[in-house]
């Protein structure tokens, strides 16, 4: 008989705040068919993680569940079928949810293998935050070299990313955000110009940095009270693209600020192309792990912490403390 072998896991058991979240032992899991057991060495938090464990976000998993949708570790065991991963091969992946333990189960075609200069704790982070960036700035703005990139939120993990990816892709970057340490993070990492929205009014600043022209590219993960003055500081026929809510209210815009300006609204639903489009994702994965094993993209890691601290984590992101990511090591 064979005995199942124990793990620890974070386990949300109903919706919660983090503090209310449970460290548990409970079964490893199998490879079923296609599949492969993944030992987790570094899992990577999210902004909606704040927000599935409290039941405010779009996907709503059963309980029990773990929280951190993104992981890098090792095969430990492949399934039936399994064919390009094997037992010992570093690999990196996105699963929505589940990642906060010791090894998951996972379909082993949406595995990423990390090259050998990438470690653990940076490529746990690289696929959500910078996965989104690049379909939102290639596929969804067709951002264009020499154009002007306004990215609110530059110090939060999809900030950061649209800062790095926005200068690979030749474009002129101002970062927004709401402190000095923020805007000098984004700055060392490759921003030209940058506002601080908490002291300076978003749409004049906008409007001197982008001179007559305007403003191309809004890249905005925020919402709130940001987004209109940044529509209202758009170039003739710029994009603005709908990334997220982080602070919390959905903005409501005139629409004859789109008409004026000949302008787009542009959507990002990156985890719905993901499955829509998994070849394209494959390829676009295959940039970013190359990129940051290159050094071009810093995935940059600000604390981690273990498995029985996710609180302290997940309150971090929440109170707007982190840079970069946060990533938990079962
Ligand atoms: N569309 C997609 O496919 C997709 C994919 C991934 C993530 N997202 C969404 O993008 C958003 C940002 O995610 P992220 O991982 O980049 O988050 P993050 O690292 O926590 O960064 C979010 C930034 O938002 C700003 N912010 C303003 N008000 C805030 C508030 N009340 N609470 C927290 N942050 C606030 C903060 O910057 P300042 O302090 O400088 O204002 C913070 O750095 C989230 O809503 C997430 O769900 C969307």
């Amino acid at each position: 008989m064979t005995v199942d072998r124990i793990m620890k896991a974070i386990l949300c058991t109903r919706y919660c705040t983090p503090d209310q979240l449970e460290l548990a032992d409970i079964e490893e899991p199998r490879a079923g068919p296609g599949e492969a057991v993944v030992r987790v060495k570094a899992a990577a938090l999210n902004f909606f993680d704040t927000l599935i464990i409290a039941g405010k976000y779009q996907h709503k998993p059963p309980f029990p569940f773990s929280p951190a949708a993104e992981f890098a570790g090792t095969v430990d065991t492949i399934g039936t079928g399994v064919t390009g991963i094997a037992p010992g091969d570093r690999v990196m992946g996105n699963i929505g949810w589940g990642a906060a333990r010791e090894a998951v189960a996972v379909p082993a075609q949406q595995l990423v293998k990390v090259p050998d200069q990438l470690g653990f704790d940076r490529a746990a982070g690289l696929t959500v935050t910078y996965g989104t960036t690049l379909y939102a700035l290639r596929e969804r703005a067709e951002l264009k070299s020499g154009e002007t990139l306004a990215v609110l939120g530059a110090a939060g993990g999809t900030g950061l990313a649209a800062i790095e990816i926005g200068k690979i892709m030749g474009a002129r970057v101002i970062a927004c955000a709401s402190s000095d340490d923020k805007l000098a993070f984004a700055r060392d990492h490759g921003a030209d110009a940058t506002v601080n929205y908490a002291s300076e009014d978003l749409r004049d600043a906008l409007k001197k940095l982008g001179g007559e022209h305007g403003i191309d590219v809004v890249y905005d993960p925020v919402g709130g009270r940001y987004a209109e003055p940044a529509v209202r500081a758009l170039a003739w026929e710029g994009r603005y693209l709908v990334v997220g809510f982080a602070a919390g209210e959905i903005p409501k815009l005139p629409l004859n600020l789109v008409l004026l300006k000949s302008c787009d609204i542009r959507g990002v639903l990156w985890g719905t192309w993901v499955k829509r489009e998994p070849r394209a994702q494959h390829a676009l994965m295959k940039d970013i792990v190359q990129w940051c094993a290159d050094g071009r993209l810093s995935a940059h890691v600000q604390a981690v912490y273990p498995l029985a601290e996710i609180a302290t984590a997940l309150n971090a992101i929440a109170d707007r403390k982190v840079m970069g990511k946060i990533v938990l090591r079962p």
